[in-house]
Order: C-alpha cells, then structure tokens, then sequence
C-alpha cells in the first residue's frame, strides 16, 4: 500500500481510538554484491533503497501488544509478558511474526517486557513483498527502532539489526543473517553499507551512482520464494559442513588460496559452496576497493562474476534470473546479478540512465518470448536507514 503518512495517522485514530506517538519508517534493500556470505561470517555491501515501510506506534496503559497493518484486515494482540510463551507454542504466526517477533527479541535483548508500556502498532509498506528486497527487514527494522525510542532503551542500531535477525531467526524461523537489518538500519543516501559480518563493523562506501548517471534497475521476476523452507537452509548447512572439513570455524577462515585443498578435501558439490562463498568474500573486498579507485562504472566484471558464481556454484538462481541478467547485459547494463536469497525473486542490473527503459523493455519481451510471467521492473535509489518521521514529514 501507498497510504500517505497523514492517512496512516487517521487509520490509527480509527483502529485504536487515540492518536500515535509518531511514526517510524525503515526501508527494504538491495545487495550490490556479497550474497550468502552474511551468515558465513564474511563481507557484504547491500545498500538501503527508496521503498519504505512505516510503523505508527502509540502507547497503551497496559501491558499489551497489538498489531494492525493498512494491507489486510488482521489484528494480532499479546500480552507482552506471555509473548515467549506465545512464541514456544508457534501460535503467532502470518507477517504479525515479524513486528511481534522484534518485541520479543528485545526482550531476549534485555528489555524487561513485563514492565515496558503496551503498545498499538500499525504498519503500512511500499516494499514489495517476495521480491527479494527484504520487506521483512523493513518491518522489523521500523518496528525495532520505535520500541527502542518509546521504551528508552538506548540500544545501538547495530544491535537491533541483531534484535531483528533474532526475530527473524527464532519467531518467524528463517535462518537468515544479519545483512537485511543492518542495511535497513545503517543505509545512507547515494552509499552502500560495507559490513564485516564477523566483528559487525560497519562503514559507508560512497556509490556516486548519481554523478556517474547510473541507475539500479531491479527486475523482480515475480517466482516467490521463502526463505523458512528449502533451500536456503541446505545451502546453509552445505557452508557448514565445508568449513567443519577445512578445520574452519566459519568460511570466513578459508581464503582464495585454499581452494584447491578444499577441492581435494570436500565432494564436488560442497566444494562448489565452497568456492562460491570464498570467491564471493573477494568480491565484496574488490568491489569496494573499485568503487574507490575507479568508481561504479568499472563495477561491471564484478557484477557478472557474482552472477555466475550463484548460478553455477551455489545453484541458487533460476532461468527467470539468468534471462534477466543476460538479457540486460545484452541491452547495455554494465552489469547484473540476482540479487538476494535466491530461488526466485530479484534481479539487479546497472545501467546508465539513458538506457533504463530499453533495458526493461528489452527484458520484458525476453520473458514473453520464454513463455515466462511478466516481470515487474523500477528503479531504486540509493536511500537512508530508519528513521523516526519528523513532524513536518507527517504533516506534509
Ligand atoms: C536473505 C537473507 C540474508 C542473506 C541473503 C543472501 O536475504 O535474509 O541474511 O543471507 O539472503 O545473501
């Protein structure tokens, strides 16, 4: 939904009966490169992106949580105290898992739920859902940083990334990393966050996609995909297994150099894993030195390395994916990837700005000729992490 901040107010008032105490906002993700390596304890360098989710949160004089949202007519409420009792019984369930998960998981965090406020949460979100752009990690990101303001609890944002990964992990049961969070948390305009996924360190790479007149066109290929069943756990554990036989902790240990001992060690299909999670650490590394050296045009190898190396190694795309990625390359994008968990989802391509609509164009009748359902494509910009709406955004 596309619900103006001000209509967001008034359907609050309408649900709850009284007016929130302000609105917090936190925007999906694109990763520019770095993909499954988050969870490997490696590199990462997603960027947050111009498709926001918002929380309006108000506060209730008892212990209760409720959550509403402006996409559906469901209402989820707990007793803030029970919800780890909630949770062990899995009775909560739906995208409610997502914002009351978060309450949660502040409480494993050290919040004391049995004497913070209840409160009404009402969400409203542009990220698209399934697309691969982490809608998830919007909701719980805008949701992590309300409570940590309305319940005073001076967390960091690097630790309500961890808070949402918690939520994400234990709640909602997808065995994802930390990447999403802290992109929704971390993001700055025109920048992309370059995140150690070890020590969590975290620093802004300037992109300068503005001044090189560039554009990041996603392709979501609309083949959804979920990341609590299949393959990205197998893909996990494949990751484990390979690092238990090289003697590593994680594959953060195991560098370019070490590839060819994995290769007598390990079968051919961990090795491929492998090789795919140490190749792409190097990406990350490479693409944020060329970023600096040389700028975003250069970035193109990089892009299309990353792309092979997932459909090849860690067999993680499909056809949707790869006739996208070709066919923007074809059509003169500097470079593309899917992007994300894998197994559907998105695709993104680099493309200076004169092209975008070729490209997508180009794409679109790729897919129609394929016999494959119509892709859905836009362009995103670089953006700022969560943040609570200053009065004026409200008013306006
Ligand atoms: C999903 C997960 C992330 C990360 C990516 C793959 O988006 O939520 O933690 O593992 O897949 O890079």
């Amino acid at each position: 939904m596309n619900t103006s901040a001000s209509a967001m107010i008034t359907q609050f008032a309408e649900t709850n009966g009284y007016s929130p105490e302000g609105v917090w906002s936190a925007p999906g993700r694109v990763n520019l490169i770095g993909e499954h390596t988050d969870y490997n304890e490696g590199f990462v360098l997603p960027f947050a992106i111009d498709r926001r989710t918002r929380a309006a949160v108000g506060l209730r004089n008892d212990g209760v949580i409720r959550v509403t949202s402006t996409f559906d007519n469901t209402s989820a409420e707990f007793e803030l105290a029970a919800l780890d009792a909630a949770r062990t019984a899995g009775e909560i369930v739906g995208w409610s898992a997502y914002p009351l998960g978060v309450a949660w998981a502040l409480g494993e965090h050290g919040a004391d739920l049995a004497s913070v406020t209840g409160v009404d949460i009402l969400i409203d979100s542009t990220v698209p859902v399934g697309a691969g752009l982490s809608s998830s990690a919007a909701i719980e990101s805008s949701v992590a940083l309300a409570l940590n303001d309305l319940w005073n609890l001076g967390f960091s944002r690097e630790k309500l990334a961890q808070v949402g990964q918690l939520a994400e992990n234990d709640v909602v049961g997808a065995p994802t990393g930390i990447m999403d969070q802290s992109a929704s948390l971390l993001g700055a305009t025109d920048s992309a966050v370059f995140l150690d996924c070890r020590s969590l360190e975290a620093n802004v790479v300037p992109l300068g996609l503005a001044a090189a007149e560039l554009s990041i066109l996603v392709i979501d290929t609309r083949v959804s995909h979920s990341h609590a069943t299949g393959g990205y756990a197998e893909r996990r554990a494949a990751c484990e297994t390979g690092a238990a036989a090289m003697g590593a902790s994680s594959l953060r240990d195991v560098s370019v150099s070490d590839l060819d001992r994995a290769h007598e060690l390990l079968d051919d299909v961990t090795y491929r894993r492998v090789r795919h999670v140490v190749t792409e650490n190097q990406r990350v590394l490479d693409t944020v030195r060329v970023l600096r050296e040389e700028g975003p045009l250069a970035l193109g190898a990089l892009l299309d390395e990353s792309h092979v190396s997932m459909r090849d190694d860690f067999e993680i795309s499909i056809p949707e994916l790869d006739l996208a990625v070709e066919t923007a390359r074809g059509a003169g994008a500097i470079g593309a990837r899917m992007t994300g968990g894998g197994f559907g989802g998105a695709a993104i391509a680099l493309v200076p700005h004169a092209l975008v609509s070729e490209v997508a164009t180009a794409v679109r009748t790729a897919f129609a000729e394929a016999g494959f359902g119509e892709p859905v494509t836009f362009t995103v910009t670089p953006s700022r992490g969560a943040e609570r709406m200053s009065t004026a955004e409200l008013d306006g």
